[in-house]
């Protein structure tokens, strides 16, 4: 048999690999997860996830000045409180721990892009991403009672349902709270039907116009979110969050998702987890327009530095190697753990 075709003639040299290379990892594709603790001189290392750690607003410095050094462009905060409540009130606190690392990180460095994620999960003592079903009685936070929306209780849902409805007008509030503060975008992950409506009205009332929406459009009720919750102390202390987060099974379901989102004012689509929704990201890429970001998960990252760890896999290979699958998927930012990482790799490169 003759061999018209010789795929093999462009691997010979790593010039000519280059050449052809159809996929390129760029840094400015990067953001990087923070996670903003409450209190002072906090830096605590996050067991499941080897390199990342709680940090208080004093101690960001070094971290920002890194990120700046390394040009990652973006980074994504999420806030450790103090004190929860059941309606998550830290969430839109003006000096809780988001909007103050907003501030200091804008006041430090001006140029990089400040993701806020909006949900309440890390705010409700139940661990939940919105306001769950019980009547005034049961809830054992008077002081708090005066400030919740009005329709606290569906008569048609069994008590612990997660209210859908009421949530919203929180999530606006924890929005404006960090665009105040002067976040750069916000990225609502709650998973509640027009959530990013429900924001994009709140944010335009209070303002910000041109504060844009990164709504986690297609988000799965995902196992590989374990170390994330261990992180950001959210872990629901019942039930878990399969109501309101999508069946990792669909992905019709998930285009629906993205299509509301879109619809509603989006303006920067995402699809999370990443490494195992590699299809989800694909098709979101061939329907849709907006900027799409991909979120390579806490499990993902914890999975890739367990085996690394162990001196089963080459992380780096192994690690730029799932990222770049990522960005071939469709991608066009990925929210990872390794950001940092990745962009001296690159750098090295
Ligand atoms: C919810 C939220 C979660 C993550 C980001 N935002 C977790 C959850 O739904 O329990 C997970 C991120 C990760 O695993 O890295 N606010």
């Amino acid at each position: 048999m003759e061999i018209i075709q010789r795929p093999r003639r462009l691997r010979r040299s790593s010039t000519l690999r280059r050449m052809v290379r159809e996929t390129v990892l760029r840094t400015d594709d990067l953001i990087a997860p923070l996670f903003i603790a409450e209190g002072r001189g906090v830096v605590r290392p996050i067991g499941s996830m080897p390199g990342q750690a709680q940090l208080s607003v004093d101690q960001l410095d070094r971290e920002i000045d890194e990120l700046i050094e390394l040009r990652v462009p973006a980074v994504l905060l999420f806030g450790i409180p103090a004190h929860k409540d059941a309606n998550g009130s830290a969430a839109w606190d003006p000096d809780g721990p988001v909007p103050s690392a907003i501030r200091a990180i804008k006041q430090r460095a001006p140029d990089m892009a400040v993701i806020a994620d909006v949900c309440l999960c890390e705010y409700t003592d139940h661990g939940h991403c919105g306001l769950v079903n019980t009547r005034f009685d049961d809830l054992n936070v008077p002081t708090v009672r005066g400030d919740l929306p009005e329709q606290i209780f569906e008569p048609t849902e069994p008590e612990g349902y997660v209210l859908n409805d009421p949530t919203l007008e929180l999530l606006a509030r924890a929005a404006a709270a960090y665009a105040d503060a002067g976040a750069d975008i916000v990225a609502p992950s709650a998973m509640m039907d027009g959530q990013v409506a429900a924001i994009r009205a709140g944010l335009d009332r209070g303002g910000h116009i041109s504060v844009p929406i990164m709504a986690y459009a297609a988000k799965f009720a995902s196992a590989f979110y374990g170390p994330f919750r261990e992180a950001a102390e959210s872990t629901p202390q019942f039930g878990d969050r399969r109501a309101y987060q999508m069946d990792p099974a669909n992905g019709r379901e998930a285009l629906r998702e993205v299509a509301l989102d879109a619809a509603e004012g989006a303006d920067m689509l995402m699809v999370k987890p990443a490494g195992a929704y590699l299809d989800i990201i694909h098709a979101v890429r061939e329907r849709y327009d907006l900027p799409l970001a991909a979120y390579q998960v806490s499990g993902e990252y914890a999975m890739l530095k367990a085996a690394a760890q162990n001196g089963w896999l080459d992380e780096r290979r192994a690690a730029m190697e799932s990222l770049l699958g990522i960005k071939r998927a469709g991608a066009d930012l990925i929210i990872t753990y390794y950001a940092k990482q990745a962009a001296r790799w690159i750098a090295e490169a």
